[in-house]
């Protein structure tokens, strides 16, 4: 491969504070300190792409506002070489964005979103006769509306959209959120069959074929991955399913082959924040897709990069290069 990557969907503007607890309703916290990053899927996994492997071609889609958030999100972007001319600007409408609440002493994170643009960035907006690259990742699912909505000839929009890329002949993945939803799979399972790679967290992967990760103790029974990758790929996903999980990364492919790589053995206080560690986790994933690697190491260069991620309270700075990565990292696997 060597068109490059792009990415689709959500794109935002964090503002990571971090507290000393997480009051009841009604009640104080304090905020220990806060500042602003980007967010999102699109800006996230293509910021730590290009900070990976800055030869990559790299392409963003998605909406914004006319606000001064845009242009933030744009410059940064610009700042890492990533090409902006699939951002649609909406006028009157705000750039999403996210209170990251992080709770200083575990990094436990809640957040309060606004959808903004990406409430009305739609099918219609994203140039596909553009798209010249060898990938196409979009997310994310349940924050993208006019993505979740149905359609008649392929499920949701979001599948049709999939299934025009796919039809260009660049292969696609893509990623969800943990969200409450009572047609979570219902809203899901119609793009699996456009999907090459389905890279989601251990949640999202278990709601999309209503099936529990979790054994009765509570923690994650590998039996139930397995058989979650075999139901994701049963419903149409073409080469390969990823789950991730604090406890490290499975793989499935199209032929039954299972793997595993387990997170890395972090030193104690070394986790700052959460946030964006998925995003971090999907790019090394993607990463290892478009050069080819063997799947096992793919999953370990994911694990090492949702590490990184986790090395600081935003989500992008933690990010090196893949030489750094794998040196640093190299010493802490288990
Ligand atoms: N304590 C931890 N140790 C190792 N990896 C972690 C830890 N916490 C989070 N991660 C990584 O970050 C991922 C979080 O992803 P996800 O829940 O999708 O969040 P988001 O996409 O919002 O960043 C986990 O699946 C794992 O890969
Ligand atoms: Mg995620």
């Amino acid at each position: 491969m060597e068109k490059g990557i792009a990415i689709a969907g959500t794109i935002a503007v964090d503002y990571i504070k971090t507290i000393d607890q997480y009051p009841e309703k009604g009640m104080l916290g304090n905020i220990l300190s806060s500042s602003r990053g980007v967010g999102g899927c699109v800006t996230n996994t293509l910021c730590d792409l290009a900070k990976m492997d800055p030869t990559i071609p790299l392409y963003a889609y998605g909406g914004i506002g006319d606000d001064e958030n845009g242009d933030f999100v744009v410059r940064v972007l610009k700042e890492h070489d990533i090409n902006t001319d699939g951002i649609v600007r909406f006028p009157g409408e705000m750039t999403a964005f996210t209170d990251v609440m992080t709770l200083v002493a575990t990094g436990e994170r809640t957040f309060f979103n606004a959808k903004g643009a990406n409430k009305i960035y739609s099918y219609s907006d994203l140039d596909f006769d553009s798209l010249e690259v060898d990938l196409f990742h979009i997310g994310y699912a349940f924050l993208m509306d006019p993505f979740d909505r149905e359609d008649e000839e392929y499920g949701t929009v979001m599948a049709r959209a999939l299934a025009r890329v796919q039809s260009m002949g660049i292969r696609t993945s893509m990623d969800l959120v943990s969200v409450e939803n009572e047609r979570y799979s219902e809203i899901v399972k119609p793009s699996l069959r456009y999907c090459n790679y389905f890279i989601v967290n251990e949640i999202e992967a278990g709601k999309t074929v209503n099936l529990s990760p979790y054994g009765p103790d509570g923690s994650i029974d590998e039996v139930r991955i397995r058989k979650i990758c075999e139901l994701i790929l049963e419903a149409g996903v073409k080469d390969m399913v990823v789950i991730h999980a604090p406890l490290g990364g499975w793989a499935m492919t199209n032929t039954g082959e299972f793997y595993f790589a387990p997170s890395l053995k972090l030193p104690q206080n070394y986790i700052k924040g959460t946030v964006g560690a998925g995003d971090a986790f999907c790019a090394g994933m993607l990463y290892g897709i478009y050069k080819e690697m063997p799947v096992k190491e793919a999953l370990e260069i994911a694990c090492m990069t949702a590490a990184c991620s986790l090395s600081e309270y935003d989500s992008i700075s933690g990010m090196k290069t893949i030489d750094e990565i794998k040196s640093i990292y190299g010493k802490f696997r288990v």
